[in-house]
Formats: structure tokens, C-alpha cells, sequence
């Protein structure tokens, strides 16, 4: 059995899961951080009431607040259903069963549902999609990229990955990409070409380890800086 999406499904983490997956030190949360593909994640909400500043973008937030949750709760049961019947492509610690692991999803989602009409208004949700940001060059320190690039590398061609990589990095300065496994927790078809592709071009990449680890062997996140 492997998990398949026919497309990219709103989900969302915390902001105690982005600090995990992306290393980011107290340093890297002062910094102006565009979370791209954030959907329904508490990130920016959490942050925002710590009075700090990021831009989320993902192409749901051209829809309104009812359709999202509609969404989001035709996406759970499939989710938690496909999770289920592959238990064993995940670690089961600090998140212990798939009935906690709906409730951690769920309490975040809620989280964003509650902030997004406000948020909007401010310019904290942006509607707008890979591979073209509607911003100007250099307009943030840091773009996170979380369960997008590399996880969906079956319904994400190498060529978009690349795009993508080269429009976020148009926009900020440093771009951290996590995880690099795909759905079923093989590591990414694209990512090594990916990564040889940006060497080639003088960009400083690397992998790095990180303490965060739900999917089996995606505890890597990947930083891409302009040179
Ligand atoms: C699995 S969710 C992850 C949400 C959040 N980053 C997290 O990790 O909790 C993937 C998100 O990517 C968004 N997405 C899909 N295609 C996109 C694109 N071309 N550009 C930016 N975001 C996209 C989806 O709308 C969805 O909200």
C-alpha cells in the first residue's frame, strides 16, 4: 500500500514544527520570513501573536474562509485514512497514533482558520503560487518551504522544482526546503539533480540534519543561499 494524492492537500503544522523542521534559532525569527505553500498552518498566526513578521503565500488564500475549512475537512479523513494503512513509513514518538496526530493537524488548522480573514486584511495571507511570487526581488531574509518541493516530487516535475527554486530565491535570500523525502518517505527522485543543478549555477547548498523527524529519514532539510 502507498499514499497517493491526486493533488497537493491543505494540511498544516505548528510553529514548534516549522522551528523543528527548519532549525530556525530566535536569530532567524526576527528575520522577514515568507512562509510559501504555509496553507493552513498555525505558523503565521503563532508568530504574529509573538509579534513577529511573516508573509505567508499559497494559492488556497484566494478562497474564502468557508471553502478552506470545507476543504480541510474533506482532506483530513483522507489523509488520516492513508496514514493509517501505512503507519509504518512514520515515527510514532512524538506524535504516538494517528488519532493524535488529527488532533495536532486539526488544533493548528483551527488555529489559521480563526486568524486568516484578519490576517488577510493585514497582508499576512497572500494568495499566489509557485513558480511565480507576486513580489519584488529581495523582499525577505528567508523563504521556508514546508511539506511542498521534493514531498510531491510525483506530481512536481523537476524542471517546476528548479523554477520554483529560482523564483524563491528571486524574492529572499535563503531558502530552506523540508522534508526531501516524498509521500511514501523514499528519498526525492529530483533531489539530487536538483542539487547538482544549483552547484553548477555557483549557489551555496547543502543538506542538513535537523530535529525533526515524522516521515522515516526526513530529518534533512535542504538551504540554498545566493552567492
Ligand atoms: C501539505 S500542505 C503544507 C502546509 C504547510 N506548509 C505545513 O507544512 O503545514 C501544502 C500546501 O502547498 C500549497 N500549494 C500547492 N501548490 C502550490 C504552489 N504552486 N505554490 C505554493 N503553494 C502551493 C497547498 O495549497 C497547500 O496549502
Amino acid at each position: 500500500m502507498s499514499i497517493h494524492y491526486q493533488n497537493v492537500v491543505p494540511w498544516g503544522r505548528s510553529l514548534q514544527e516549522y522551528v523543528d523542521m527548519f532549525s530556525l534559532t530566535d536569530e532567524d525569527l526576527d528575520k522577514s520570513i515568507l512562509g510559501c505553500g504555509d496553507g493552513p498552518a498555525s505558523f503565521n498566526c503563532e508568530m504574529t501573536r509573538k509579534g513577529r513578521s511573516v508573509v505567508s503565500v499559497d494559492p488556497i488564500y484566494s478562497l474564502d474562509r468557508a471553502v478552506i475549512e470545507q476543504r480541510i475537512d474533506e482532506t483530513y479523513t483522507e489523509v488520516l485514512e492513508q496514514t493509517q494503512e501505512n503507519q509504518d513509513k512514520f515515527v510514532w514518538e512524538s506524535i504516538s497514533s494517528v488519532e493524535e496526530l488529527g488532533e495536532i493537524r486539526m488544533s493548528s488548522m483551527k488555529l489559521f482558520l480563526g486568524d486568516f480573514e484578519n490576517g488577510k486584511e493585514e497582508g499576512r495571507y497572500i494568495a499566489g503560487g509557485l513558480p511565480e511570487l507576486p513580489f519584488d526581488d529581495n523582499s525577505f531574509d528567508l523563504a521556508l518551504v514546508s511539506h511542498l518541493l521534493f514531498l510531491y516530487s510525483e506530481q512536481l516535475s523537476f524542471e517546476f522544482h528548479l523554477q520554483a527554486i529560482d523564483e524563491l530565491l528571486r524574492v529572499a535570500n535563503e531558502l530552506r526546503i523540508f522534508p526531501l523525502v516524498d509521500l511514501n518517505s523514499r528519498k526525492s527522485i529530483h533531489l539530487d539533480e536538483v542539487i547538482d543543478s544549483l552547484l553548477s549555477r555557483g549557489l551555496l547548498v547543502s543538506e542538513k540534519k535537523v530535529n525533526y523527524e515524522f516521515q522515516k529519514g526526513g530529518n534533512t532539510m535542504l538551504v540554498i543561499m545566493n552567492s
